[in-house]
């Protein structure tokens, strides 16, 4: 591992994705220090899930390098992997199970099972005490949310991957899991994570990467993007209240057309 890869608990080259024909993810490029959140910020259809996909190795790519935790993820899919905990945009357990079950499962499945004891405190550091003998399917979105996170970093993952982890959560319990997502960079784990909501990139980004039509168009933390471009005209024009936001730039970098 170089130096300068190993300042990076990830690494993304020169990544191209493609279905068919159709090229979704062409030449992406981004790094993610130790310990960092980093948003992955850009319209529907941009490839932002193509993206973590690769990284999670769940999708072959074509073109480029994924270095997670010094080891490619095509070459050394299992190292590269041990060092990951992965949320996807919608989860889909064997909504047959109860909660505790798959808990059972998921932990026996990572090699760090878990005695009764233990489950009740994951249960109830979740707030879902109560529910151990619900169905998956039973639960809430919110409540289904929270079982996925807490299994997505049962085996202390350095780097944790989370697709639009806040979609269709209420504010408290959005509140409540940008805490948690604190908390794990407070323990020293990165987050990359996807999301349309420009207010949680600002509240808890330390970085972010604007994709758009498969490419990085900008990487910086969310102040410094509002710094650089708040006097450009296209800012100023889609600007609502006067004080330029994240929203703006945004916008103005990635167009106002709604994508089909
Ligand atoms: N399995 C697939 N087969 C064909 N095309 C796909 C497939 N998955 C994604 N795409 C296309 O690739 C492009 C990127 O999709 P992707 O899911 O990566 O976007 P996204 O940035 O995650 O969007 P969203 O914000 O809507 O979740 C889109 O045009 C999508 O239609
Ligand atoms: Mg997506």
């Amino acid at each position: 591992m170089s130096i300068e890869q190993d300042k990076y608990i990830l690494s993304v080259e020169g990544l191209g994705v493609s279905y068919g024909d159709f090229v979704a993810v062409k030449d992406v490029g981004f790094n993610v220090l130790h310990g960092e959140i980093f948003g992955l910020l850009g319209p529907n259809g941009a490839g932002k899930t193509s993206t973590l996909s690769s990284i999670e190795g769940l999708l072959k790519y074509k073109t480029g390098t994924i270095i997670v935790d010094g080891q490619d993820v095509q070459q050394k899919p299992l190292h590269a992997k041990a060092s990951m905990g992965v949320q996807l945009q919608s989860t889909s357990f064997q909504p047959e199970l109860n909660v505790t079950q798959i808990l059972q499962l998921f932990s026996g499945i990572y090699g760090v099972p878990m005695s009764k004891d233990k489950i009740k405190e994951v249960l109830k550091e979740i707030s879902l005490e109560e529910h151990g003998r619900k169905k998956f399917g039973q639960l809430s979105g919110g409540q289904q949310q929270r079982v996925s996170l807490v299994i997505s970093t049962i085996h202390n993952p350095k780097l944790v991957l989370l697709d639009e982890p806040t979609t269709g959560l209420d504010p408290q319990s959005r509140r409540q899991l940008w805490e948690r997502i604190e908390a794990f960079r407070e323990k020293g784990h990165a987050v990359l994570l996807t999301t349309h909501s420009m207010e949680e990139a600002e509240a808890i980004c330390d970085r972010i990467a604007i994709i758009d039509h498969g490419r990085v168009i900008a990487v910086d933390t969310p102040q410094a993007l509002i710094d650089k471009h708040k006097n450009d005209p296209e800012v100023i024009a889609v600007s609502r209240r006067g004080k330029v936001t994240l929203e703006d730039v945004f916008i103005a970098l990635t167009g106002k057309a709604v994508r089909e």
